[in-house]
Parts: C-alpha cells; sequence; structure tokens
C-alpha cells in the first residue's frame, strides 16, 4: 500500500514541508525562505531565524498537505529534522511535530539533516540504489559519506574546520557581496579569470579530511592587503579563483576516496551542490574515472522539506529511528 510522509525541516533560515509517497514521489515541497530578513545583517541570525520559523511553520504544513491533496489523517508518518542546526529553529519544527504526530496518533521520525540532503538523490533520480558514497557540500557540513543501504550511512570523512559553505559565504563577505555569499560568488567566477593562486599546497590529505580555513584566510588577507594599499579589489577574478582552487579540492579528495573504496556510483548533495563549477567539474571528473554521478536540481540541494520525507520514509519502513514525545532537538548532531 502506499504509504505519505509528512516532512518538517526548520535547521537554519528555510521554513518547509513537504508530502512525500512512497519515499519518492514528492507531491508537494513548500519552502517559505527568510533570505531577505538575514540579508541586512550579512548571515543568518538566530533568534529572528526562530521567532520567524513559528510565524511559518503552521501555514508551510497546511499549503504542503493542501498542494499534495492529502488530508492530515491520510498521513502515515510524520518526519522531521532534529540536527544538525540551530537549536532555536530545530525547536519549532521538532515540537510542531511532535504536536501533529501525538494528536493524529501517527508514528513520529526522526531525521538527520545530512541524511537528508543525500536523499534528495532518491526524489531526483528513481532509479537510484544503494550501495553509492556521498558528497555533502553545503553551509554547515563538507563530509564524504558512504550509503550502503537505504538506512545505512558511515561517514568517511569530514571537514577539520570551516565548511566549504562557509568559507563561500566568508569570502563573499569579505568582497561585500550580498548573503548567502554562495550564489553571489557563482555567478562573478563566470565573469572573471581564476589567475590568482591563494593556497598552492592545497591538496587531498591521506586520511581524505578536508579543511577549508586556510583557503578562506588566504582569501582574506589578500584582499586586506590590496585596501591597505588602495588598490582595486579584482573582485570577479578573486571568485573565480577562490572558486576553482575550492572546488577543484573539494572534487580531488572526493575522486580520490570513491577510486580507493572502489565505488563507482556517486552522489552530490547539500546547498553547494547548486554551484554551477561543481556541477560541471565533479562531471568531468566522475567521468574521467568511471563512476556514475546523481546531481539533483538545485531546488532539491538547498534545504526543503522533501528530503527529510524522503529519508524519513526509509527509517518508517525499517521501523527505525521512531521517535516519541521525549524527542529533543540535537544542534550538534
Ligand atoms: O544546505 P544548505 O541550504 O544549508 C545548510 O544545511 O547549511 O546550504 C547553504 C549553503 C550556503 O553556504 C550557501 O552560500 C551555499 O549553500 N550555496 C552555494 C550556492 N548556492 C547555495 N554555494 C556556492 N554556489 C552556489 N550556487
Ligand atoms: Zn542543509
Amino acid at each position: 500500500m502506499d504509504k505519505y510522509i509528512l516532512g518538517i525541516e526548520s535547521s537554519c533560515d528555510e521554513t518547509s514541508a513537504s508530502v512525500v509517497k512512497n519515499g519518492r514521489e514528492c507531491l508537494s515541497n513548500i519552502i517559505s525562505s527568510q533570505i531577505e530578513l538575514h540579508r541586512r545583517f550579512g548571515g543568518v541570525v538566530p533568534e529572528i531565524a526562530g521567532r520567524n520559523h513559528l510565524l511559518a511553520i503552521m501555514p508551510v504544513i497546511d499549503e504542503a498537505l493542501a498542494k499534495a491533496g492529502v488530508t492530515k489523517e491520510q498521513i502515515d508518518g510524520v518526519a522531521v529534522t532534529y540536527g544538525a542546526g540551530l537549536i532555536g529553529c530545530l525547536l519549532v519544527g521538532v515540537s510542531s511535530a511532535k504536536a501533529l504526530a501525538y494528536a493524529l496518533g501517527k508514528p513520529l521520525i526522526k531525521v538527520n539533516h545530512i541524511q537528508g540532503h543525500i536523499s534528495a538523490n532518491f526524489i531526483a533520480f528513481p532509479e537510484l540504489k544503494p550501495p553509492f558514497l556521498s558528497l555533502v557540500a553545503s553551509g554547515g557540513h563538507t563530509s564524504i559519506i558512504e550509503v550502503s543501504d537505504y538506512t545505512k550511512y558511515a561517514p568517511v570523512s569530514a571537514t577539520m574546520d570551516d565548511a566549504i559553505g562557509e568559507a563561500f559565504d566568508k569570502v563573499a563577505r569579505i568582497l561585500g557581496l550580498p548573503y548567502p555569499g554562495g550564489p553571489e560568488i557563482d555567478k562573478r567566477a563566470k565573469l572573471g579569470s581564476p589567475n590568482i593562486r591563494f593556497c598552492p599546497n592545497l591538496k587531498a590529505r591521506n586520511d581524505h579530511a578536508y579543511s577549508f580555513s586556510g583557503l578562506k584566510t588566504a582569501v582574506v588577507n589578500y584582499v586586506h592587503n590590496l585596501t591597505q594599499r588602495g588598490e582595486e579589489i579584482p573582485v570577479n577574478d578573486i571568485c573565480a579563483s577562490f572558486t576553482a582552487e575550492a572546488i577543484g579540492y573539494l572534487v580531488d579528495t572526493f575522486i580520490q576516496t570513491a577510486s580507493e573504496k572502489g565505488l563507482t556510483k556517486a552522489v552530490l548533495a547539500g546547498g553547494v551542490a547548486a554551484n554551477s563549477y561543481l556541477r560541471q567539474e565533479l562531471g568531468k571528473a566522475c567521468d574521467k574515472a568511471g563512476i556514475t554521478l546523481f546531481v539533483p536540481p538545485p531546488v532539491l540541494c538547498t534545504d526543503n522539506a522533501a528530503m527529510i520525507a524522503s529519508r524519513g520514509y526509509y527509517s518508517f519502513v525499517a521501523g527505525e529511528d521512531l521517535a516519541d514525545l521525549t524527542l529533543n532537538a540535537v544542534s550538534n548532531l
């Protein structure tokens, strides 16, 4: 019988709800973004984000159900992001999901946000099946995760310091570009030339761990030096050079890891997966290495609840990660 999961996502600055059928078919994916609210602060202000999730959450859930043409009573389970993320934001989603599950007498399923990002690929690609290796590149995470089955996720490596999206956002900020910086750098990079080398020694480590703070600091120092000398800042060239270095390093490390593990199927996930240069370069590198690559459309790369509903469905059918009213948000999950 068909199973309908209501997904709820509120870990950062997007309030989202979605109904997904059988883990794969997205019937609705409503996303209320707070980007405009946070832009003047140059980043997400957690208290403002939490308060706005509270205003948006019930209308977003109602809209997701209405658009899917599914009533609350027809839902088989409620899946919610319980971490990682901003604590005050996560709590809004978790509390709403608990209240709904309790009132409707439906199972409550807890979902790890990063595993949710990876699951966006199950919606985008109906034919995709584990095992595969995933590259998660977002504002909070840069990780390589091996997915051996629908509910078996094993971290292979992560970043030792900044996440790649964080580096994009900080570089954009120092260049005076609006928040969120990633999409702005993506646009500017296309207008510039990658003629600056910030970190000549940036290369894949043997343990496949990432580190982006050195590259970020090198760009910040470069801009400060030019400013102090009163010279013009070549914004587009800096964007192109930073992108080439950051993405080149991200891709090389991932391909090296996949080759060592002998995995020939890969998926890309997370907000930075919307980056056009990453999509292009990872595609080329995977082709060369004989790896089949899956890349979701940009709307499924950034935070959304469809990915949470899909991940929740697989836990639901496996009888795993079922939560009760003691479920709490875990900011550093
Ligand atoms: O996955 P996400 O929506 O939220 C987190 O879970 O962190 O990722 C947001 C991150 C931000 O750092 C944003 O600047 C970055 O994804 N991003 C991009 C692009 N679109 C979003 N970075 C580079 N190029 C893009 N086109
Ligand atoms: Zn995310």
